[in-house]
């Protein structure tokens, strides 16, 4: 009997709930007029004379046990309801917060402009609605120049003097109409071509523009400045530059870095050759210095350009240009990791 009421003991000690019902049911198990400590007191005077003294000792030990228990637990219920009450439920879990991502465009143009700015170069930016001198003109595109339908533009309302941005070009316009050289600036922003849309190209995309006048500045300066970049945002170390033409610039070249042939990716994207053009440069025709207020026997500089979305592309391996723009939350989670 008396190792009975020690489990019992035992049992009560171990006891817990954090439901009101449940410790009821505890309290009338033990406590209550039908409960077990009255069973073991009628006991009591059939136990022989020599047990008495410990049978009483464990049923008061069990009765305090139990008691105890029952206080402890009701103290802990109530204090937690008055929490519920003053804050809401303080254990319940909290609402997941969603955290956000960059856009892997911006996270491309970031890096860009990080690899320019520890060699010096400051960030600019200008209007997307531009005129027609800062896009076209000043860049020696005049009225009728044939160039002018390599970038098919968007015009504002009739006015054909009003339209959007084809490139981030007229930010250079209106850098240097503002600013003397040395000038080493570096212009991204979002950028408008009236083209079909397809999974290579779309009508409103990204460039990231450089520019650099000083004295004395060489093509042999360009292309060490863009090895430097290639190397820095592609670990790849070899390009070449071939004979292209930009009005603005003169002469003008297509910079090509080599992506290797490893993979069967790589030999898609570089269409077997492992070569890939990533953009455009050359040395700042002396028009568009005169036009924009530079002396050119006294200065020369250098130009450059390039599509984020298609570097982008590059990097993260994407297909199509549209996913972009099409705000799939399930695309842009894939960057989440991404600085
Ligand atoms: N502005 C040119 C384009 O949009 C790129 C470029 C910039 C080329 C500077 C040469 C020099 O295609």
């Amino acid at each position: 009997m008396i190792d009975k009421i020690k489990q019992h003991i035992k049992e009560a000690q171990a006891f817990t709930t954090e439901d009101k019902t449940t410790l009821e049911e505890f309290r009338i198990k033990y406590l209550g007029s039908k409960g077990l400590l009255k069973d073991f007191f009628a006991e009591f005077k059939n136990v022989p004379n020599e047990q008495k003294k410990e049978f009483g000792q464990v049923i008061n030990e069990l009765k305090n046990t139990a008691e105890e228990k029952v206080k402890s637990i009701q103290e802990l219920l109530e204090s937690k309801t008055e929490s519920i009450n003053l804050f809401g439920d303080l254990s319940r879990p909290g609402t997941p917060i969603n955290i956000g991502s960059r856009h892997p465009i911006s996270l491309v143009k970031n890096q860009i402009l990080d690899v320019f700015s520890t060699i010096g170069f400051n960030v600019s930016e200008g209007p997307e609605i531009e005129d027609d001198w800062h896009n076209f003109t000043a860049l020696n595109l005049p009225e009728y120049h044939p160039a002018r339908d390599m970038q098919d533009t968007f015009f504002i309302q009739t006015n054909p003097d009003v339209l959007l941005r084809t490139h981030t070009s007229s930010v250079q316009v209106r850098y240097m109409e503002n600013n003397k050289p040395p000038i080493r600036t570096i212009s991204p922003g979002r950028v408008f071509r009236n083209e079909a849309i397809s999974s290579r190209s779309h009508c409103i995309f990204h460039q990231v523009e450089g520019l650099y006048i000083d004295k004395n500045v060489s093509f042999a300066d360009l292309k060490q400045t863009l090895l430097y970049f290639t190397k820095e945002m592609f670990g790849k170390s070899k390009i070449r530059l071939r004979p292209s033409y930009f009005p603005f610039t003169e002469p003008s070249a297509e910079v090509d870095i080599y992506w290797g042939l490893k993979t069967e990716t790589d030999y898609r994207i570089t269409k077997g050759t492992g070569w890939l053009e990533i953009m455009g440069c050359g040395m700042v025709d002396p028009n568009v210095l005169k036009n924009c207020g530079i002396d050119p026997n006294e200065y020369t500089g250098y130009a450059f350009g390039m599509g984020i979305e298609r570097i982008a592309m590059l990097l993260y391996q994407i297909g199509d240009i549209r996913m972009f723009y099409e705000n799939d939350v399930r695309f842009l989670e894939q960057f989440k990791s991404s600085l």
